[in-house]
């Protein structure tokens, strides 16, 4: 067997993480602006589906010495019912489906065709799940307990300082992902690997009490840091954590729901914790 150009075969599963980073968001966003129950259970629990399969692909790419593209794919972001949402993850699936068989006939290497063969039996599950759940909501006549989409000039105060979380959130899980796929320090990338799974409840909490006020979640990145080289990446990451931390430090203060503060106070402490434990791998590396 000739062996296939790495390029060619990075740009495709660089084109299959940015379809399943579009997913995750996508069905997140979905999970947070309906009833908490069983439903936005099942659609979370796909989210992290997805999130595995992102996590392999990147692995994967920089294995093959690439740098996984951390850029979202286009979402199907629309529909006023949840039946209609459902149909559109519905099509997301397909598309993936589609997508991957193309990938499986391109691509020799049958370590990584493998791989693609185990994430499609996952997409086939998950249509078939959304599939189920468009008559589930349709039945049931579930409706949204959000928009999808922020009504035109509403501004709210509440909805910025929570929405400023909620992109902090976002852009560090992106970061500390970037990251842990980039260095080759094993201990650094195990640990922004955990950090990145914290960031994602944190977001989640904040979208979550951001939609029960009625608010939509802006779920976009304020700018990764790329950095190569591991010291550069903690001490980014490190000026990071302390920049939130003073500012959910502030939003405590500011608010005056007692459950709200608790909240935040609960993630700026993690955060603290982030900075600490930065700040020794840093420490440890520069020895
Ligand atoms: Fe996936
Ligand atoms: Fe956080
Ligand atoms: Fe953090």
């Amino acid at each position: 067997m000739s062996a296939q150009e790495p390029t060619k075969v990075i740009a495709m599963l660089n084109e299959d993480i940015t379809g399943e980073h579009a997913a995750i968001v996508q069905y997140l966003r979905h999970a947070y602006a309906m009833e908490e129950g069983e439903l936005a259970c099942e659609i979370e629990a796909i989210a992290r589906d997805e999130m595995r399969h992102l996590d392999w692909l990147a692995e994967t790419v920089a294995e093959l010495g690439g740098e996984p593209d951390l850029e979202r794919g286009q979402m199907t972001i629309g529909g006023d019912s949840i039946s209609e949402w459902m149909q559109r993850d519905v099509g997301l699936e397909k598309d993936a489906i589609a997508l991957y068989e193309r990938h499986i006939e391109a691509i020799e290497d049958r370590k990584i065709t493998r791989l693609l063969r185990r994430i499609v039996s996952d997409e086939v599950a998950h249509r078939h799940d959304f599939e189920h759940f468009v008559e589930k909501s349709k039945k049931k006549a579930m409706e949204p307990i959000a928009p999808l989409e922020a009504p035109v000039g509403k501004p709210s105060k509440l909805g910025d300082m929570l929405n400023w979380g909620i992109r902090h959130e976002y852009t560090v899980i992106l970061q500390y992902l970037y990251h842990s796929f980039m260095t080759p320090d094993e201990e650094v990338s195990e640990q922004m690997d955990d950090q990145a799974i914290n960031e994602m409840q944190h977001l989640g909490w904040l979208a979550e009490e951001l939609t029960e006020s009625g608010g939509v979640p802006d779920i976009e990145d304020t700018g990764v840091d790329r950095s190569k080289d591991t010291a550069d990446m903690l001490r980014a990451d490190i000026a990071v954590e302390r920049k939130v931390t003073k500012e959910y430090t502030r939003q405590i203060d500011e608010v005056d729901d007692p459950d709200l503060k608790r909240l935040i106070a609960r993630i700026r402490d993690n955060e603290i914790y982030h900075d600490e434990l930065f700040s020794d791998l840093l420490d440890e590396i520069s020895e």
